[in-house]
């Protein structure tokens, strides 16, 4: 497909302000229309940070029937993601005329390859839009991740659809660190996954959490451990809540380092976002940036090896 520089950006509920300030921020391109959280933007295409769902390059075409709509996009490609936006009974019935997209669900410690999707709308009941140029395969862009009763924080959450959205995650051979951990939600995910994590805080850990057997407590400032003190990590993640720039410094130096091939960490915001400091984090080679559905005012960062 040809590229149309029209996109539709899906803003995560509660953070249109902080993807309108995006767009802005980003100069290149232009807001055409704000519509109940969908942000339509014309300009070269670009991979934003705070939408939950990107929809690049669409494409319009007039439809006269349920069945033409159908027709229009199996000619355009195979599977197809319906947005939830208008016309939700015309849209299931354009739907039921396309192949049925198994799209991958997220279950912790097993791999699934995410399929080649499009995703499409109705702007009225004649007008359709499409692309085959998506952010990622998930209806409206939310991995579901499954309920974890055991956990000890809703943080759990962030880790299990990282991991689903990369299709990657730690091994039973590989060690990893954990910094801010308490009360556990990433170590009880990290505990089941890795072979030995190391978990810091300088609060203890939930008790549960802490005696899995494959779990090294250690409680100090996260702010005062060097890479010399620890060596070789396969994984490095941190959810400690502290200002972007410190955690950028304290990034640096493991990379640095060189003994750490993976990185997962919240940036996190108290008040206005940061595009300065986001746009540090992105220069970092084989870096991305996304929002997750289940982070607050806080995007995750990823630079894997
Ligand atoms: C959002 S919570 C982390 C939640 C955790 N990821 C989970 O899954 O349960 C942030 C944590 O960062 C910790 N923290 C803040 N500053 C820290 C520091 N300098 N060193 C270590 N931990 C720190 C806090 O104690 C807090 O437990």
């Amino acid at each position: 497909m040809d590229p149309t520089d029209l996109h539709l950006f899906v803003a995560s509920s509660s953070y249109e302000n902080d993807l309108i300030e995006e767009i802005q921020y980003r100069k290149s391109l232009t807001i055409l229309k704000k519509d109940s959280g969908m942000i339509w933007a014309q300009g070269p295409k670009q991979v934003l940070w705070w939408p939950q769902w990107q929809m690049w390059n669409l494409q319009k075409e007039t439809t006269e029937s349920i069945s033409q709509a159908s027709k229009i996009l199996k000619s355009n490609g195979k599977y197809w993601i319906g947005l939830d936006y208008k016309l939700h009974r015309r849209s299931a019935l354009i739907q039921e005329g396309l192949f049925k997209t198994k799209l991958p669900q997220v279950k912790r410690g097993q791999h699934a390859e995410l399929p080649k999707c499009g995703a499409w709308f109705l702007e009225d009941s004649n007008q359709i839009y499409f692309t085959t140029d998506i952010s990622i395969p998930f209806k409206n862009g939310i991995p579901e991740v499954p309920e974890d009763k055991n956990a000890p924080s809703r943080a759990f959450q962030k880790l299990d659809e990282v991991f689903a959205r990369l299709n990657r995650f730690p091994s039973k051979n590989e060690k990893v660190m954990d910094l801010g951990s308490h009360p556990g939600g990433w170590t009880w995910v990290l505990s089941q996954l890795a072979g030995h994590v190391i978990s810091v805080d300088t609060v203890a850990l939930d008790e549960k959490v802490g005696k899995q057997k494959n779990v090294e407590f250690i409680k100090k400032d996260a702010f005062k451990l060097g890479p010399a003190d620890i060596g070789n990590l396969d994984w490095f993640f941190s959810d400690i809540i502290c200002e972007p720039e410190r955690l950028y410094a304290m990034v640096s130096e493991w990379r640095d380092s060189g003994l750490v091939k993976n990185f997962i960490c919240t940036i996190k915001f108290k008040g206005k976002v940061d595009f300065k400091v986001l746009e540090k984090f992105q220069n970092i080679p084989k870096s991305q940036i996304f929002h997750l559905n289940a982070n607050k005012h806080e995007l995750t960062w990823v630079c894997l090896a």
